[in-house]
């Protein structure tokens, strides 16, 4: 239903004779929770189900008939100004529907996509931190399981590669990109603990004329050891799972993007080639050719004669959206035979350590969501986290089953190269990946290798290896329960437009 508004409020202004009596019964009907416990919702909430699918296909036919008769009319909808929002002229609402234009545009030379339009063919494997044409649209490899889904084995990027050959490049699956404002928030909240202990552990050496050594705990999570010296330098050998900077970063196989701005923004830079107005007023003394392409100008770093590929304010609507889609729930069977084995997987998650690294769940102290422009200086865009965007929400003790540290999983699980951006992290250092939504996001582990979960299980390694070996000295049935546990880990069933 928030989706069937969402699309709506997206067409108001240009379609308003269709859009606006639809609008009005979207917003007069109450958010509604189907399949409650796994069954399935009342008849009558099934048929409001069922129209609002349908009026939302025809509203997504309508548009796509209207960008065939008017050429670039669809790229309207995803260039959304910093100024405008930093002047309060949209709601959250506006911004959401302007993210979800932007997720699903298929991007074309008209916005900018590669660089010399002559020379446009698909490029899958990506040249260096450049990147490669892998995709026309976000939409396109994050698909599976229902929109902002994860990607098949056939939707993977080859990133860091020589342009041409497959076995030169990290191979990575898309990941499902439900609750991810909740993911950003509790790395943001876990960053500003473990800096609070540093500064504290400085202050104290400082004061004290000696080496001062926190444990940085944070939300039960262990962090590792930091010492402050009294000279005012640090010790930073001892901490774990997390940059020296002590930012969580929760996004990508590696944890290597703080938040949702600059994820998307370096997705439209190496899927399609669209450089973002923000990075390339970054680098305007500083060209980066390796980065953004070989343009003579700075504001058209492709050089392709399109400039401000991406509006600031497109990326502060992308976050927005991205930052207010539903939550992945928890669906335990309805048969009364294999709830006991649900029940059995479940204790069996925790008996052998699963849950050591795959922490079920984290408190989030704050529910305001901030968004910050890059270079207006303006005061950030406010959204109430729980009472924005899509249904449901799920609640303030997050979740997400990760601890969002990065481990080293072994060598079997190692890629061929370091990640060019990051040598800093291993080849065979991964975020804990967090495994909400599971049911709907194979297949598994950084490269989409596990067709199943038990064969993700097995991969482990490193770290792992402990827990990994626990499974496989459990009995099959007992591996089959704890199977089925983590197959209750999915999405909330919708009726969806067949678009
Ligand atoms: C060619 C397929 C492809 C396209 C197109 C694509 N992505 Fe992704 N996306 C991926 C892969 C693969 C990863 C994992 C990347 C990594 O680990 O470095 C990813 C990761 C992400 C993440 C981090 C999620 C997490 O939980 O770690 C976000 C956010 C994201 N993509 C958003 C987008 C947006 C927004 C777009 C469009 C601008 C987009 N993606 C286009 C394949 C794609
Ligand atoms: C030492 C930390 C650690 C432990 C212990 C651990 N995992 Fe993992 N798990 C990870 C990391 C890191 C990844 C991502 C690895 C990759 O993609 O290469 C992962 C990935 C997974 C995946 C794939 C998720 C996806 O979306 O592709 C599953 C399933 C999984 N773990 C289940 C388990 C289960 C069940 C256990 C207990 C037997 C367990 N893990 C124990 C760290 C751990």
């Amino acid at each position: 239903m928030l989706q069937r508004v969402r699309r709506l409020s997206a067409l108001a202004g240009c379609a308003a004779l269709l859009a606006l009596p639809l609008l009005a019964t979207a917003q007069d009907a109450q958010p509604s929770t189907p399949w409650p416990q796994g069954g399935p919702p009342s008849d009558v909430a099934l048929s409001e189900l069922v129209a609002d699918a349908l009026d939302l296909f025809a509203l997504e036919r309508f548009e796509e008939f209207r960008d065939a008769k008017e050429r670039g009319e669809d790229s309207g909808h995803i260039r959304v100004f910093q100024d405008d929002i930093d002047a309060g002229q949209y709601t959250v609402d506006d911004l959401f529907a302007f993210g979800d234009s932007v997720f699903g545009h298929e991007f074309r030379d008209l916005d900018g996509y590669g660089d010399d339009p002559a020379v446009r063919p698909m490029q899958r494997v990506h040249a260096g931190a450049r990147g490669g044409r892998d995709n026309f649209s976000c939409l396109g490899c994050h698909s599976l399981g229902g929109p902002d889904g994860a990607g098949a084995a056939t939707q993977n990027a080859y990133l860091f590669g020589d342009g041409a050959d497959l076995d030169s490049a990290l191979e990575r699956n898309p990941p499902m990109l439900l609750g991810l404002g909740m993911v950003q928030e509790l790395a943001r909240e876990l960053s500003a603990d473990l800096q609070r202990q540093r500064d504290e552990a400085l202050a104290a050496a400082q004061d004290q004329g000696r080496d001062v050594t926190a444990h940085l705990v944070t939300r039960d999570i262990d962090f590792g050891r930091i010492t402050a010296r009294a000279d005012g330098s640090l010790d930073l050998s001892a901490v774990e799972g997390v940059d020296d900077d002590l930012v969580v970063k929760p996004f990508g196989w590696k944890g290597v993007f703080p938040d949702l701005r600059r994820a998307t923004e370096d997705a439209a830079r190496v899927h399609f080639g669209i450089q973002s107005s923000v990075i390339a007023e970054q680098h305007r003394d500083a060209p980066a050719p390796e980065l953004l392409g070989p343009g003579p100008d700075w504001w058209d770093p492709d050089g392709d004669g399109k400039q401000r590929e991406l509006e600031e304010g497109s990326l502060t609507a992308a976050s927005v959206y991205l930052a207010t889609l539903e939550v992945p729930t928890i669906l335990p069977p309805a048969s009364p035979a294999l709830r006991n084995r649900w029940a059995q997987g479940d204790a069996l998650f925790d008996a052998i350590g699963c849950n050591d690294c795959h922490v079920r769940a984290i408190g989030m102290a704050n529910t305001v969501w901030l968004e910050y422009p890059d270079t207006t200086g303006a005061a950030p865009f406010e959204v109430e986290l729980f009472h924005a965007g899509e249904e449901p929400k799920g609640s303030p003790n997050v979740q997400l089953f990760s601890d969002l540290k990065r481990h080293d999983m072994g060598p079997g699980l190692a890629e061929r190269h370091a990640d060019t951006s990051h040598p800093n992290i291993g080849a065979s250092t991964w975020l804990t990946r967090p495994l909400w939504g599971l049911a709907e996001t194979a297949p598994y582990l950084h490269d989409g290798r596990a067709a199943t979960v038990p064969e993700a299980i097995l991969a482990h390694g490193g770290e792992a290896q402990e827990s990994r070996d626990a499974f496989e000295a459990l009995s099959p049935e007992e591996q089959a329960s704890l199977h089925v546990f983590l197959l209750s880990l999915t999405r909330t069933p919708k009726v969806r437009s067949p678009l």
